[in-house]
């Protein structure tokens, strides 16, 4: 494995869990086998799970970590080719990739979509130059369109609290929320559990369709309650219209998830990203209940993280 930065196969979807998992019972068994290695992390965004969850991995591995807060600490970087640089960016991705290519074993990087430039996110041009140009392995530490190390740890979490002898009934609902957010979690989330075989449904208002080429295989339905019924996991997310460009549709406070939404799948597992907007997103009665995951979730961050490092040092 060269970069992650998406669902590859079920195999390794499969290889990555069970590595995941035995870091988690012994998260320093491979404390010698990064040493001499340097992970550089570069966040052109905010984070905290990822950041920490991240340099922690990298410790547990005995590699050291470097990270640096690009929208704040860096050059401002110009990402397009042939641009006369007269206006605000200071630095050309090409240089700034090259020479981070030479300090580095694995560039980890956040990038975030711009939400108006369609075609350039959704080609996740940002992402796709760091790995044209710094010559080293890439791990997205979520990019325009995915987020994968969040997703691995979904699917970690998933694993832990299924029976054996069960193929869970998992459901992604939308979420209201006031700002406009990527679709990056939902895209991979959506990806990475068809990808691990589960039976996915998706609901969300008309209007906000994820990208097709992430939803293959999962069922529609634009019932929220019909959707849930059932359900073994119930995974929570806003995201912006994905055909009306980074628009926000609805806000409609119906969609937040409550005990009565449940009231036809008693069992089910509640599960989100973090951060969340308490009682706009999701209500405090869910999460501050027995359904909530969301806390294992963020700690299985670290072993996904360790797992794919792992794998990638060889
Ligand atoms: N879930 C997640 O990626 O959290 P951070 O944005 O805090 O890293």
């Amino acid at each position: 494995m060269k970069n992650f930065t998406q669902f590859e196969s079920l195999a390794l979807g499969q290889e990555l869990i069970d590595l995941a998992k035995s870091y988690k019972n012994d998260p320093r068994k491979d404390i010698g086998k990064g040493i001499g290695k340097r992970v550089g992390c570069i966040f052109l965004n905010p984070s905290l799970r990822t950041r920490v969850s991240t340099q922690i991995a990298t410790q547990n591995l005995g590699m050291e970590a470097i990270v640096l807060n690009m929208d704040k600490e860096g050059w401002a970087l110009e990402m397009k080719d042939g641009e006369v640089m007269n206006k605000g960016t200071v630095e050309h991705i090409k240089d700034a990739a090259g020479v981070l290519g030479t300090y580095f074993d694995v560039l980890a990087i956040r990038a975030f979509p711009t939400l108006t430039q369609k075609n350039e996110d959704t080609e996740d041009f940002v992402l796709n130059q760091f790995i044209r140009h710094s010559g080293i392995p890439i791990v997205s530490l979520e990019s325009a369109i995915r987020h994968p190390l969040q997703s691995l740890a979904d699917m970690i979490t998933m694993k832990e609290n299924t029976p054996s002898s069960k193929r869970p009934k998992v459901v992604l609902t939308w979420a209201p929320h006031i700002k406009a957010i990527p679709h990056a979690v939902a895209n991979s989330f959506a990806e990475w559990a068809s990808g691990m075989e589960y039976d996915l449904t998706i609901t969300h208002p008309e209007g906000y369709e994820l990208d097709e080429k992430f939803t293959k295989g999962a069922t529609l339905e634009y019932d929220q309650s019909k959707a849930l019924q059932g359900a073994d996991f119930v995974y929570v997310k806003n995201w912006s219209s994905f055909n009306d460009y980074g628009k926000i549709h609805s806000t409609d406070p119906s969609w937040m998830l409550t005990e009565a939404h449940l009231s036809k799948a008693p069992d089910a597992k509640v599960m989100h990203c973090l951060p969340v907007r308490r009682n706009l997103e999701l209500s405090d009665e869910i999460l501050d209940s027995d359904r909530s995951l969301v806390q294992r979730q963020a700690e299985n961050r670290i072993y996904a993280a360790q797992a794919v490092l792992s794998k990638i040092i060889g």
